[in-house]
């Protein structure tokens, strides 16, 4: 993989933050080698479906609050032995104050609350990279089923000379009528990359990796890295072709990057445990700054399998009140080939030649087109008003 993109030298330097290196300079002690040795009570204590993390405190040594989260997560990784879920509520309000989500919020209901007129000047297949404006019934299909959901997707910002034709970065658009769009938006997106920069070495080191750098040198400017503002009609606004598929925001998959946070205003979100059941997984009633992490496919292929890919899908808001969320994938660049480290023993077959995080996501992209194609030869999925066909958009 190319990893010698180093954060910070493509664009924008001054509002590059590389807050892992600031807050956490040294490399740890070698952590021991044990894998998972923690026993934890159920993530179910405080009557949240999943475990709540907090980043509150982290400071300039990984003592103290540092160690704190990293057992925390080894339990959330021990407790997913049995649940199926390596998934948790991450508190990042030390690094996203509030008042930045605040005002992701009302940037996506400023730009989703755009004529279509307008809105379609910043069609995602405008852009090289799919940035911009996915209209609804754009949205890819994960499976035989019609999402009902509107985005606009950013990533890092990367000029053009600097992406040299990488198929994942690029420049962003940037709607011109609203004027405080790109430096909030954008500013929400370099902090969610600062939680992303801890992230990486918290699960390096809940991992018990010697390189506490293993994972998260393999995210840099390059990466695919892609932040979304959605917004899901209610089902009383908008009913499709299918009968039985009214209630579907985003059918279900697992994330194709390395881990998800996901910020919600209302609830919809639901991942799938080992037995089957689908959980709701709601916005914590206490907290403004929680996110959802979702590990994905990279992650689980590193583990060799020891951690697992989350499914999850959402569905549609039945109270007659649209439902908006904040995502923040977290994917390595484009060419890296993600093997089993060795210390999870021989790799399993579905693992054993690597995933390559570009593939990965082509193919992703592929499959989706698929599916979308042929809910619209069935009839089941309005043609597009705004592009030639649907087309796979970053996933
Ligand atoms: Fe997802």
């Amino acid at each position: 993989m190319a990893a010698s993109f180093a954060r910070g030298r493509c664009v924008g330097s001054d509002l590059l933050r590389p807050i892992t290196r600031r807050l956490f300079p040294p490399p740890l002690s070698s952590p021991s080698t044990s894998r998972f040795s923690l026993s934890l009570s159920t993530a179910t204590e405080a009557g949240h479906p999943l475990r709540v993390i907090s980043l509150e405190g982290l400071g300039l040594d990984t003592s103290g609050a540092w160690k704190q989260v990293v057992h925390q997560v080894q339990g959330v990784f021990e407790e997913s032995r049995a649940t199926g879920l390596a998934c948790f509520y991450l508190d990042a309000g030390s690094i996203v104050p509030k008042e930045s989500i605040a005002r992701g919020y009302e940037n996506l209901k400023a730009f989703h609350g755009l004529s279509d007129e307008v809105k379609v000047k910043y069609h995602s297949t405008r852009s090289r990279i799919s940035r911009g404006w996915v209209p609804l019934f754009e949205e890819p299909a994960y499976e035989q089923k019609v999402s009902h959901v509107e985005a606009f997707d950013l990533g890092m910002e990367v000029s053009e000379e600097d992406a040299a034709g990488d198929p994942g970065i690029g420049p962003n658009v940037w709607p011109s009528e609203l004027k405080s769009f790109r430096k909030e938006v954008y500013g929400l997106y370099q902090e969610l990359t600062d939680v992303s920069d801890v992230l990486f070495r918290i699960f390096a080191h809940a991992l018990e990796l010697e390189d506490l750098d293993s994972l998260g040198r393999h995210s840099t400017t390059k990466a695919r890295s892609v932040m979304r503002l959605l917004r899901y009609p209610p089902e009383t606004v908008q009913v499709v072709v299918q009968d039985d598929g009214k209630d579907i925001g985003i059918s279900a998959h697992t994330d194709f990057e390395c881990f998800t946070l996901i910020h919600q205003s209302a609830k919809g979100l639901q991942v799938l445990g080992a037995d089957g059941r689908w959980v709701e997984v709601p916005p914590l009633p206490d907290s403004d700054t929680s996110f959802v992490v979702l590990i994905g496919d990279m992650l689980e292929c590193w583990t060799n399998g020891e951690l697992l890919a989350t499914p999850h899908r959402v569905v549609r808001p039945k109270d007659g009140r649209e439902r908006m969320s904040l995502i923040r994938f977290n994917g390595l660049d484009n060419d890296t080939l993600v093997l089993p480290f060795p210390k999870f023993g021989k790799p399993k077959p579905k693992y054993e030649r690597g995933i390559r995080q570009g593939d990965h996501l082509q193919e992703a992209a592929d499959k989706a087109q698929k599916n979308t194609e042929r809910l619209l030869e069935k009839g089941d999925l309005p043609p597009s008003k705004y592009s030639a066909q649907n087309s796979a958009k970053t996933l």
